[in-house]
């Protein structure tokens, strides 16, 4: 699946303008505020419908404007599809596949698997740990579609759970009601321990090797702690071991709603010991070696969004980053100068400039 064309229209600072994007790796240039960021923004909310940079959509809408609109051209093994996504602030989103509305972009085959970098959002690496659960289940969905729905029916399991204990607290439900529960959701706390083992050890190795290409000193490790059950029988014995501590909460003190990816670099954690350009390397690095994980077990390398990681890095770090983003799938990489992103033998790469100029681009397709 190869991102041909975006089109945009009072998106952030674009007013309308439309760009043809190679399918290899395509470099957006120009200075600071030019939009590159929001550009790539824009791509991401055309392939999934959502901002990578804020939850609250109405700030992609541009200043003064009513309602933004990104479109995109895609093609596919059949040929070419447009994706659209339209929001109005007030009102409901409105995604459309082939100018017929759908749910979600996200449920359509028909949308690129996306991942995307920005270096000022840190958060996966310091923030707390339920971003880190989202993004390995996350990661767990794109490598075996099967296994996506294994992350809500935990989380329903256990609110049930929970509603239960709350319930036993206050006396209207009797604690032999809960058995029944111990089983379901350790049938499903089993299930996703193992998805989410396979997942981080599938990028484990991968990450490391990235992040010593990349300069990164020290070794990278990623690993997933789970609680010390992992099968069905652990799982239910754990439960029951601590009914008596989860009754008096009212919540389920235990289990893969309090796993851990552990980030660290030589043995300590990057999340209290890293200085912000350790903690960009790593990112990079676990974000480079899903993508390659991922391209191998879907056979589609997904799109990737890259900004403003050129500045860190020195020349012989550039060489190697494009030379990696270069070997499969597709890639826009934004800098401020061109010369940042080194070509790389037989690679094409397109050039775009993005300044002033760019945003009165005439509008073909949307
Ligand atoms: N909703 C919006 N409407 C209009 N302008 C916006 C909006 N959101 C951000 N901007 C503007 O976008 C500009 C920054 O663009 P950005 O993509 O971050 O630039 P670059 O990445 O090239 O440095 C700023 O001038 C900012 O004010
Ligand atoms: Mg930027």
């Amino acid at each position: 699946m190869v991102v041909r064309r975006i089109a945009l229209k009072n998106f952030r600072s674009w007013q309308r303008s439309n760009f043809e994007l190679g399918s290899g790796l395509t470099v957006l240039a120009g200075p600071n505020g030019a939009g590159k960021t929001n550009l790539l923004e824009a791509i991401y909310f055309g392939c999934t419908g959502r901002s990578c940079r804020t939850s609250t959509d109405r700030q992609v809408v541009r200043n003064g404007a009513e309602a933004a609109h990104v479109e995109l051209v895609v093609e596919a093994a059949d040929g070419e599809h447009r994706l659209s996504v339209g929001l109005q602030p007030g009102s409901a989103k409105l995604s459309q596949v082939d100018g017929a509305a759908v749910e979600t972009l996200t449920a359509s085959d028909l949308r690129p698997l996306v991942t995307v970098f920005l270096p000022d959002r840190l958060s996966l690496v310091s923030g707390a740990p339920a971003g880190r659960r989202a993004h390995i289940d996350q990661l767990v969905a794109a490598l075996r579609p099967t296994r996506a729905p294994l992350r809500s029916e935990y989380s329903r399991a256990l609110i049930q759970r929970n509603a239960l204990l709350s319930n036993i607290r206050r006396g209207t439900s009797s604690s032999a009601s809960l058995d029944a529960w111990d089983n379901e959701l350790a049938t499903i706390a089993e299930q996703l321990t193992e998805a989410r083992d396979d997942a981080v050890a599938a990028v484990q190795t991968v990450a490391a090797d990235v992040a010593e290409e990349l300069g990164l000193l020290g070794a990278l490790d990623i690993s997933y702690r789970h609680s010390k059950a992992a099968n069905r029988d652990q799982y239910i014995a754990e439960l029951q071991e601590k009914r008596t501590a989860d009754i008096e909460r009212g919540f389920t003190i235990a289990g893969p709603h309090r796993d851990e990816l552990r980030i660290k670099r030589d043995g300590r954690e990057l999340k209290i010991a890293g200085s912000q350009g350790e903690k960009r390397i790593a990112l990079l690095s676990l974000l480079l070696a899903e993508r390659q994980v991922i391209g191998s077990a879907r056979g589609s390398t997904p799109l990737l969004l890259l900004d403003d990681v050129m500045s860190e890095l020195d020349a012989e770090r550039r060489a190697l980053l494009v030379r990696r983003i270069s070997e499969s799938g597709q890639c826009v990489v934004t800098a401020t100068e061109f010369e940042h992103v080194p070509a790389t033998d037989g690679t094409s790469v397109v050039r775009i400039p993005i300044g002033p100029e760019s945003n009165s681009q005439r509008l073909k397709i949307a």
